[in-house]
């Protein structure tokens, strides 16, 4: 192992964003933790990024699940070293109006979404502020900054994880670690963006090419332009930013 090579861990990183994710910052050098909750995923980019010469481990967790979450910090650090950037991206999505929206479906979705960022910073933290040094990055979506019929529970996720960025940032900014969130517009080469389509026929949500015509840029996202958009914010270029939440949109989210 390389002794001055920064370690990232990239949660949900089995595939779509994750995988563009932690390509990008293997690309950028770091040894990267590949934590998904599918071990076939994980396996798979960890073995391809260490096949394209950079360094990796999968781990197989359920981010949702604190003991889970600080487990797979502990096996991540003992693998690679300490952990200098940690990238939440899993996540998952539950389509249906608020008026009848199942309850089991609300609690899975918050523990998945904003649970498990919670818990993937309290166990990277100390780690980060003993070294004084570190970098989160949230993956929310711009679903978390307006409402949107059909979208309600997923939308208050990411609200939720928009606000963590916020209050994170403060707090641990004096200990030399900084705290940003990226929200992606609509992203195209993803399960869930397949999940989306199918399931929002039901409810007569637009088709992915219906959309790509109100985006200014006029076509939806790929993965990497989300990690273009983290590999950014965890770079230097990025050293006087802090609790901010980026829309990555072409255009389609201005606030
Ligand atoms: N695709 C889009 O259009 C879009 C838009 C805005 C925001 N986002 C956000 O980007 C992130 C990535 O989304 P994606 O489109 O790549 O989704 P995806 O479904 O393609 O990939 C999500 C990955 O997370 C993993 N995962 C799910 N639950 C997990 C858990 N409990 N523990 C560990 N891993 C788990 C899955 O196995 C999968 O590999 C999500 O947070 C999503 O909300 C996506």
């Amino acid at each position: 192992m390389s002794k001055d090579r920064q370690v990232a861990i990239v949660t949900g990183a089995g595939a779509g964003i994750g995988r563009a994710i932690a390509y990008r910052l293997a690309k950028a050098g770091y040894a990267v933790a590949v934590a998904d909750v599918d071990a076939n995923g994980a396996n798979r980019v960890a073995q391809e990024l260490r096949e394209s010469a950079g360094q990796a481990e999968a781990i197989i967790c359920d981010v949702g699940n604190k003991a889970d979450s600080f487990r797979m910090v502990e096996e991540a650090t003992e693998a690679l070293g300490q952990i200098h950037l940690l990238v939440n991206n899993a996540g998952i999505v539950q389509l249906g109006p608020l008026a009848n929206f199942s309850e089991d479906d609300w609690r899975e979705l918050f523990r998945v979404n904003v649970d498990a960022v919670l818990f993937c910073c309290q166990a990277v933290l100390p780690g980060m502020v003993t070294q004084r040094r570190g970098s989160i990055v949230n993956i929310a979506s711009w679903n978390g900054k307006l409402g949107a019929p059909n979208f309600g529970a997923y939308s208050a996720t990411k609200a939720a994880v928009i606000s963590i960025t916020q209050t994170l940032a403060r707090e641990v900014a004096a200990m030399g670690v900084r705290v940003n969130a990226v929200c992606p517009g609509i992203i195209a080469e993803t399960a869930m963006r397949e999940k989306v389509q199918r399931e929002g026929q039901a409810y007569g949500l637009p088709t992915a090419s219906e959309r790509a015509k109100i985006i200014p840029l006029g076509r939806l996202g790929k993965p990497e332009e989300i990690a273009s958009a983290v590999a950014f914010l965890v770079s230097e270029e990025a050293s006087y930013m802090t609790g901010q939440s980026i829309n990555v949109t072409g255009g389609l989210w201005l606030h």
